[in-house]
């Protein structure tokens, strides 16, 4: 099917008063209106993410490299294009492009999934992201990462995740639970409760072993799952033992001073 001239669905408008060359880039008139998606925000969109590997990934030398060898690239632009083609509820041609991209990559990202801006998968093989997932902005996974169901539940059934969180390699995050900002899963982690921000999570069922940046106590109760570790309530729990200890002083120190009857006479200076 052919956009035709009508209004473009993509997004905005390339902006008025670029150099002609510029306006080269612009998809042409009379394609689908998938692959005019957004013009110049879509380069904009796709050099980000060739930083974000830049930044993200030591062994990255060159954006040659880059766009041809890095399958978490083409996993996310594919994605991109499919889950804009979900949203005007294209869904055969949204899991179509899909399809393509995992057969390309190894990388499943349901056209559904909501991700962020400089969205990174690593190596990539065998990450899975289902459909109702939800992914804040720099978020970094490795491969064979599953943000999946239990299987149980209906709707929103799979993880929500923050933004700067990073998944290693093999983690499973599942059901429908938050992981805060700044959070950290270790390799091979399954984790079925929420996170709090600025923690790391590790094990299986996955426990949380730091808390902006301090270690929890392995023994402690706040490990019990249902019981992560709050450390502004910790702290507010703190101040009130403190307040009630000094209201016991308080009490013990104005009943030994205790004021004078009423009607008596303060004692006159010698
Ligand atoms: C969890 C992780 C992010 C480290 O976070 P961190 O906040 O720096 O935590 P630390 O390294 O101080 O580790 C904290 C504790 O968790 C343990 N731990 C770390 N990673 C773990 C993991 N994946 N599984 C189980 N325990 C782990 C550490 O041994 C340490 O325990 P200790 O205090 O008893 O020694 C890191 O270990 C990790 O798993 N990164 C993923 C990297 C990856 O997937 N790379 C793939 C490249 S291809």
């Amino acid at each position: 099917m052919l956009a035709g001239g009508g209004p473009r669905r993509g997004g905005a408008e390339a902006p008025r008063g670029l150099k002609p060359a510029l306006r080269l880039f612009q998809a042409p008139e009379g394609l689908p209106a998938a692959v005019r998606y957004n013009d110049f925000t879509m380069f904009r969109a796709i050099k980000e993410q060739i930083d974000t590997i830049f930044r993200e990934d030591p062994a990255a030398t060159g954006v040659l490299e880059i766009v041809f060898c890095y399958p978490g690239l083409h996993a996310i632009l594919l994605h991109r294009v499919a889950h804009k083609l979900y949203g005007w509820r294209w869904r055969f041609v949204a899991r179509f492009i899909s399809q393509i991209g995992r057969a390309l990559t190894g990388i499943e990202i349901h056209p559904g999934a909501k991700i962020g801006r400089r969205f990174f998968i690593d190596h990539g093989m065998g990450v899975v992201i289902g459909e109702t997932a939800e992914v804040g902005d720099d978020v970094l996974l490795y491969q064979g990462v599953t943000l999946g169901g239990t299987g149980k539940e209906q709707g929103k059934r799979h993880p929500t995740l923050g933004n700067h969180v990073v998944v290693g390699t093999g983690a499973k995050v599942l059901g429908n639970i938050r992981i805060g900002d700044h959070v950290k899963i270790g390799a091979g982690s399954v984790v079925i409760h929420p996170v709090p921000d600025h923690s790391t999570v590790v094990g299986i069922p996955g426990r949380v072993v730091r808390a902006r940046g301090a270690e929890v106590d392995e023994d402690s109760e706040t490990l019990e799952h249902g019981k992560l570790p709050d450390p502004e309530a910790q702290e507010i729990e703190d101040l009130a033992r403190r307040v009630a200890e000094l209201e016991t002083q308080v009490r013990a120190l104005t009943g030994a001073v205790a004021p004078p009857p009423v009607g008596s006479h303060p004692q006159e200076p010698v």
